[in-house]
């Protein structure tokens, strides 16, 4: 015997409502899991813009100008006196060197003098790389 349940009308608006809620976050969901050159170019002025320049004409400051990061060799502006760790450090920025150096900047050159406190969330790093992606040819 089939025992049929008949939902009411209101229960289904409901059920629906509810499929609709269930979407609109999931969406809102993707959308914040995606980096964000904006996200990023704020991060950048409030947390390195306090000691890195980047853009037209950005020059050495508190920490070295960073135009061009991703493929630089690490410690290579003429402007900029880098400590004995960061000028024999034998790597070149990348996606990976960065995110991990942004992280946790002596895990990559142990005894740099990057004084920071590090940003552990990969999105809001790859939202910073975005950005500083964005600023190569300058
Ligand atoms: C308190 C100052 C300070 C802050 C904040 C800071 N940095 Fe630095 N950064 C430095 C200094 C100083 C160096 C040079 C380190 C050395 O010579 O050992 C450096 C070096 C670097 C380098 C290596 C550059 C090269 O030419 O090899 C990168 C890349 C870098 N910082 C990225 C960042 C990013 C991205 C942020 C923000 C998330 C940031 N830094 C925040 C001071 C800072």
């Amino acid at each position: 015997m089939t025992v049929f349940l008949p939902i009411p009308l209101p229960c289904r608006r409901l059920v629906g409502l509810g499929l609709l809620i269930t979407a609109a976050a999931l969406l809102t969901q993707t959308a914040q899991a995606e980096a964000d050159i904006a996200a990023g170019e704020a991060l950048f002025k409030r947390v390195c813009g306090n000691c890195h320049n980047v853009g037209p004409g950005a020059r050495a400051a508190f920490g070295p100008q960073l135009n061009g990061i991703f493929g630089r060799h690490a410690g290579a502006t003429r402007d900029y006196r880098y400590s004995p760790a960061m000028q024999q450090a034998d790597l070149v920025w990348d996606r990976d060197t960065l995110s991990a150096f942004i992280k946790d900047s002596d895990s990559v050159v142990p005894g740099n003098k990057m004084r920071f406190w590090g940003i552990g969330d990969q999105q809001k790093i790859d939202s910073l790389l975005l950005y500083l992606k964005a600023q190569q040819d300058h």
